[in-house]
């Protein structure tokens, strides 16, 4: 076994998006004196954190409440989120996006200076914060300059972080390639933060940056963790053909209207109107992301969409907005529709159709951020802390990835001042042990394509798990990912073998875990013989099925044939589930 460089610190934090960021600062502000290794493979700046757009939710204004977060929330997710996790993440979003007003971040403002919030889907009041539409960008930017005033926190970027070190039921470091070498680094530390996003590229059509390939979930569940919830995939109803470029809900906040083909505003057909006048809309397109993407569906099945040389779409209406709000709130939508739709939304609708936006699922944890395996927390996408239940509202996820990446990081930074350290032996022992498989891969002459093998998971993922499913699709994708899984085995054909900037080998490594996620998805979906929030069946099981269902799932690890699904209670504290209803028909209306 070759000699190994080895960096022994106290906490290693896996990904350098927001949560990663929020997570090794809240750290390092604790305990000043701990050693935090950030591990990202790209440069901080380039995590996919920088794509988001549109919001940041956090109750800012004097007619909004926690309890309208909180309900608005929950209702959102269907019921199924753990209330108790949803009373506190809403307690402590705005203090985060103060805390980061003050660490720089240049929030939009009113004309008298007060901070600007917009409506988002779901939201009943107007609650997300944002940065013009490059919300993501001045987060990510904000928090990785303020990273850098903290000497305990040593960047590694462009470090691909291959797989846990474990033992004895506890965590104790991570196995890293240096991208630029290849070389394997060993990272000790008694706790591990898992930061590293959703796995939204498991689908073909997506919103999601080539490096959202689930890796964290993978490396988890590959250590016995059950992935919580994975049935839950949320299409963001407007992105660009094709491309799955995403077209923030923030126009919709800013007043974009929905058409179709006649040129008609369709969402009242499904139960989402009828509008209110603006300032105070009723649902309509500012209803969820699930019911707006199956609202598509049918009008798609009804013929009753447009086509475009990327398939169909509906048409996103900003016109009514004129051009200065358009360009003072939307520019980079502007110059993204210009640029990649060909059409100037300033006088003509911006073409938009569903594709897969976040994973509602993850790594389960508490609300402080620790999963079930010892020294071991979560944060971010990759991470079920449980307060989107079946559907997220937008504007949530840049919210929850400051609230709970800092409730991490503190956890994390406790747990690794009094945890037990491992003796080297047994730490190169576990490095080695983990390495072998990555270097086989690299060495192993016969196989499939890369290419191939996740053409035909994409396939399989938008075919049987897609936004309505069904008994016997779900049925096939799991019998088909399966049959995946056999293929994969039998190794994957790479064209580079060496290590200097693998990426070939880096994407296979990536592919591994994206098909080991995909299966806790089509499995967990298949399982839950209901429908709810992002999950609709159309055989069936086309209902809520609150007797039966009002549970989360896990997937754990199987014996090799697939997960096993065990399904387990969810936290209700002071709301009863009743009937979701949007627009005129009652919740989610203003
Ligand atoms: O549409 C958007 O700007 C997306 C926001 C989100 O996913 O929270």
């Amino acid at each position: 076994m070759q000699a190994m460089e080895q960096v022994d610190c106290d906490l290693v934090v896996v990904g350098g998006g927001g949560a990663g960021l929020r997570a090794a600062i809240a750290a390092a502000e604790q305990d000043p004196g701990l050693r935090v290794a950030l591990v990202s493979k790209v440069v901080p700046m380039r995590s996919h954190t920088v794509a988001a757009e549109g919001g940041a939710a956090g109750v800012a204004r004097e007619d909004d409440s926690l309890d309208g977060h909180f309900n608005d929330t929950v209702t959102g997710g269907d019921w199924l989120c753990d209330q108790d996790v949803v009373e506190r993440f809403v307690a402590e979003c705005t203090a985060e996006m103060v805390q980061l007003e003050q660490w720089g971040c240049p929030w939009s403002r009113q004309e008298d200076g007060r901070i600007h919030v917009r409506f988002f889907g779901g939201m009943t009041t107007q609650r997300s914060w944002y940065a013009a539409d490059k919300t993501g960008f001045h987060m990510l930017h904000t928090l990785f300059q303020t990273s850098l005033r903290y000497p305990g926190i040593q960047r590694y970027d462009e470090y691909f972080c291959a797989d846990l070190l474990v033992d004895d039921g506890a965590v104790c470091g991570v196995l890293a390639l240096e991208i630029a070498s290849g070389e394997p680094v060993c990272f000790t530390a008694p706790a591990v933060v898992l930061a590293t996003g959703g796995a939204g590229r498991v689908y073909g059509q997506n919103t999601n940056a080539g490096i959202v390939t689930g890796e964290g979930m993978a490396m988890a569940h590959a250590h016995g963790v059950a992935l919580r919830d994975m049935e839950f995939v949320q299409w963001h109803p407007t992105t660009l053909p094709g491309s799955g470029i995403l077209i923030t809900e923030g126009c919709r906040g800013e007043g974009g209207v929905l058409t179709n083909r006649d040129g008609r505003r369709y969402l009242q057909d499904y139960g989402l109107g009828p509008t209110e006048p603006w300032p105070r809309p009723k649902a309509m397109e500012l209803g969820p992301r699930d019911r707006l993407s199956q609202a598509f569906w049918y009008e798609d099945q009804a013929g009753r969409t447009i086509a475009t040389a990327q398939g169909s779409a509906v048409q996103l209406d900003l016109r009514h907005l004129g051009e200065a709000r358009i360009l003072e709130r939307l520019p980079m939508i502007t110059e993204v529709a210009r640029r990649y739709a060909g059409v100037d939304p300033v006088c003509t609708p911006i073409p938009v159709r569903p594709a897969v936006h976040y994973t509602m699922g993850g790594i389960p944890t508490d609300a402080r951020g620790a999963a079930p395996l010892d020294g071991l927390f979560a944060a971010g996408e990759c991470a079920s802390t449980g307060i989107h239940g079946a559907n997220r509202l937008g504007s949530n996820s840049l919210a929850e990835l400051l609230v709970f990446g800092r409730a991490a990081g503190q956890a994390a930074a406790e747990h690794a001042r009094s945890a037990k350290r491992r003796r080297q032996g047994v730490l190169e022992r576990l490095a080695g042990e983990a390495l072998a498989p990555r270097l086989e891969l690299l060495r192993n002459e016969r196989g499939e394509r890369l290419a191939v093998l996740r053409g035909e998971l994409h396939r399989i993922m938008e075919q049987g798990v897609g936004i309505f499913r069904n008994e016997q699709g779900l049925d096939e994708a799991c019998r088909a990912l399966a049959a995946l899984r056999e293929r994969l085995a039998g190794g994957i054909r790479l064209d580079d073998r060496s290590r200097t900037y693998n990426t070939e080998w880096l994407t296979a490594m990536e592919f591994q875990a994206s098909l080991q996620v995909a299966e806790t998805m089509a499995w967990s979906a298949r399982a839950r013989r209901e429908s709810r929030g992002a999950h609709v069946r159309n055989d069936a099981y086309d209902q809520r099925d609150d007797e039966r269902f009002l549970v989360h799932t896990l997937a754990h690890p199987g014996d090799g044939s697939g997960p096993v699904i065990e399904h387990v209670p969810v936290t209700i504290t002071r709301s009863t589930p009743r009937r979701r209803a949007y627009g005129a028909e009652g919740e989610g209306s203003a």
